[in-house]
């Protein structure tokens, strides 16, 4: 059995090389907005409002991640914390929104066709064949192609995600 010591040290010399980890390039990062005072109700809830709780907020909560409260914010998501309090480039928080890794962009790119999709897709499908009472609420959102109703969310501009981070430089309060 003189063999398994080799089998073990080839085992080991292979299992330290690990990945690089993958380099961000922070300076791309819109810069923090300069206005004083901001806070997570004031300002920075109905940008999330708007572009995340429909996947972060009561029904949907991707990765276990709610932004419809403060606490909830600042307690993260399944992969720890989003925001760190006086840091925001070092912040998941905001290399998702200012979307310098594509593949963690947030809000997520819409994908058709293959690729990932958020399980649960909302939106009411319009069943066609269906006699369906008119839709009355949704108004113009009509599809004959049975997509999603909802069009998808767009990107955070540059001076929302500078407010972000103005808000977590001055402590995420
Ligand atoms: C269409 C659904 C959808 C929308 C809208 C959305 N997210 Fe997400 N978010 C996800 C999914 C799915 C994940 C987990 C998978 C992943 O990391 O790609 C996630 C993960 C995250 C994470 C954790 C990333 C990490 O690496 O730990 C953050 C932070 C985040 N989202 C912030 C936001 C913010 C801020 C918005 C709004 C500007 C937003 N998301 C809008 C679906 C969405």
């Amino acid at each position: 059995m003189k063999n398994i010591s080799t089998v073990f040290l080839t085992g080991m010399v292979c299992g330290g090389l690990s990945a690089a980890a993958a380099q961000l390039d922070l300076s791309k990062l819109p810069p923090a907005s300069t206005q004083k005072d901001v806070t997570y109700a004031k300002d920075i809830r109905p940008i999330f409002e708007a572009s995340c709780f429909r996947c972060h907020g009561e029904k949907e909560q991707k990765n276990h991640l709610r932004l419809d409260s403060l606490e909830a914010v600042l307690k993260g998501g399944e992969d720890g914390k989003v925001v760190v309090a006086g840091e925001s480039a070092k912040s998941v928080m905001v290399i998702a929104v200012a979307r310098l890794n594509p593949k963690k962009a947030m809000p997520p790119e819409p994908r058709n066709g293959r690729g990932r999709r958020g399980e649960g897709e909302r939106g009411p499908g319009v069943q066609p064949g269906t006699n369906a009472p008119a839709a009355g609420a949704e108004g113009e959102s009509h599809n004959e192609r049975g997509r999603p109703m909802m069009p998808p969310p767009k990107p955070l501009t540059a001076a929302q995600v500078g407010l972000i981070r103005a808000w977590i430089d001055q402590g995420a309060k």
